[in-house]
């Protein structure tokens, strides 16, 4: 949203801990870095203009403002953790529609991929999300940017793909474009229409490939409606080959690619995100080998959704093994209605934590500078420097792990976005 700048400055004093991340505005954060949070304790901050202006001690800023310390509005966060405003970098926000029933049936035994070859999964939102109107749509995912915002998430990227016409995907990113217009969360946007073969396509899939190169993927860059472009790269859905020509089209228009990869069966996705120079790898529970190696030398971020192994009841990927070999790794909900239903970051770092041997440390970084970088706006946000968004999170915990810790609990009092203070003890008051 374009927030009018106030010119009251905003002088946050004496956190426990203000987590900075400094440093991390170039590239994202691999191996040993992934644990450098560069804490400061008794932690203050000075934003003017929506901006940083400043981050230190409190006796730095008190001695460097001390002028000014008037006109200020002043929020005191002592005994609060204090961090960057989290990043969410993969999700299908906009929708219709749920999917308690499939999750049933999936309890009683039937899979994911078995749903989704007999008509639903990805093809019922897409029916549902076809039928809705744009304001139907609008308020559906305004509802879930809500709640997002109450839980610390300032930013979160957003997906097309349940139109799978034209239309209908059009409509999505519409959707996501006003909402980064009239929203205080930041949207970036991703067109995803090879997310499934649509019902009409499924004995020329082919044919639908074609389409989406050849006539959605030139549309999407005129109409500059997103800046990403994704496939579902697995066996049944889009093969490595369709995915490959699916991203180079979008290349060639100036949407970088992301891609779906190896979330249900090894399928060389994570090879091929590398080889294409994907910005992020998404799901990698079966990632091979060599693919992580590939994406360690290719700097591709992973972007690791331990949500949907929880809720598809699979095993999570190996996030360990990925920050090991080099690979910058982020995490996220995949907020969907099918594979991940949650709008709950904090609950993806206790996951990551808890089913993929990550550290408190590593499980931050992952959503705020490392999710920053898998969407491009390391610059701007994921981090408390000076001159980036004025993004930041007070917590009722003092110490970072306490967010990985206590889990199924919303740690986040006041949330701060682009120099406003937005929620104010636990309620929304911009
Ligand atoms: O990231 N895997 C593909 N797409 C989504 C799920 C979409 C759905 O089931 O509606 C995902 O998990
Ligand atoms: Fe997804």
């Amino acid at each position: 949203m374009n927030i009018p700048t106030t010119h009251t400055p905003l002088f946050l004093r004496h956190a426990s801990q203000l987590v900075t991340l400094k440093g991390s505005s170039n590239a994202p954060l691999t191996g040993a870095e992934m644990e450098q949070l560069h804490i400061i304790e008794d932690g203050s901050v000075w934003i003017e203009g929506g901006r940083i202006q400043h981050v230190g001690t409190d006796e730095e800023l008190a001695a460097l403002y001390k002028e000014r310390m008037a006109e200020a509005e002043v929020i005191d966060a002592s005994g609060s953790l204090v961090t960057p405003g989290l990043v969410d970098p993969h999700t299908h926000l906009v929708h219709a529609g749920s999917r308690e029933n499939e999750f049933e049936k999936r309890l009683q035994g039937a899979t994911y991929m078995e749903i989704m070859a007999a008509g639903g999964g990805i093809h019922s939102t897409t029916r549902a999300t076809r039928e809705a109107s744009h304001d139907q749509l609008l308020k559906e995912s305004r509802r879930r940017l809500d709640a997002f915002l109450l839980q610390g998430v300032t930013t979160v990227e957003a997906k097309s793909g349940y139109g799978l016409e034209w239309e209908h995907e059009k409509k999505q990113l519409e959707v996501a474009q006003e909402l980064h217009r009239t929203h205080m969360i930041d949207i970036v946007s991703t067109f995803m229409g090879a997310h499934a073969v649509p019902a009409d396509y499924k004995e020329r899939p082919d044919e639908f490939v074609d389409l989406v190169m050849n006539e959605m993927i030139p549309e999407v860059a005129r109409l500059g409606l997103a800046e990403f472009n994704d496939v579902f790269c697995e066996r049944g859905v889009f093969t490595p080959e369709q995915s490959r020509r699916i991203l180079e089209a979008g290349k060639k228009h100036g949407l970088a690619p992301k891609i779906h990869a190896d979330e249900i069966e090894p399928y060389a996705g994570a090879e091929l995100a590398a080889e294409v120079g994907a910005v992020s790898a998404d799901h990698l529970l079966r990632a091979s080998e060599e693919g992580i190696k590939a994406m360690a030398n290719a700097g591709t971020v992973a972007v690791l959704l331990p949500g949907t192994a929880f809720f598809l009841m699979a095993d999570s990927a190996d996030a360990r093994a990925m920050i090991d070999a080099g690979v910058p790794v982020a995490l996220s909900t995949d907020c969907n209605p099918g594979s991940s239903p949650t709008v709950s970051l904090p609950l993806i770092m206790n996951l990551g934590c808890l089913k993929m041997g990550m550290t408190p440390a590593e499980a931050l970084t992952a959503t705020t500078i490392n999710a920053a970088h898998a969407i491009r706006r390391g610059h701007e946000v994921g981090s408390l420097e000076k001159g980036k968004k004025a993004d930041l999170v007070l917590y009722d915990v003092s110490d970072y792990r306490s967010l990985q810790y206590a889990y199924g609990v919303n740690h986040a009092r006041t949330v701060i976005k682009a120099g406003h203070v937005i929620v104010r003890d636990g309620v929304r008051v911009g």
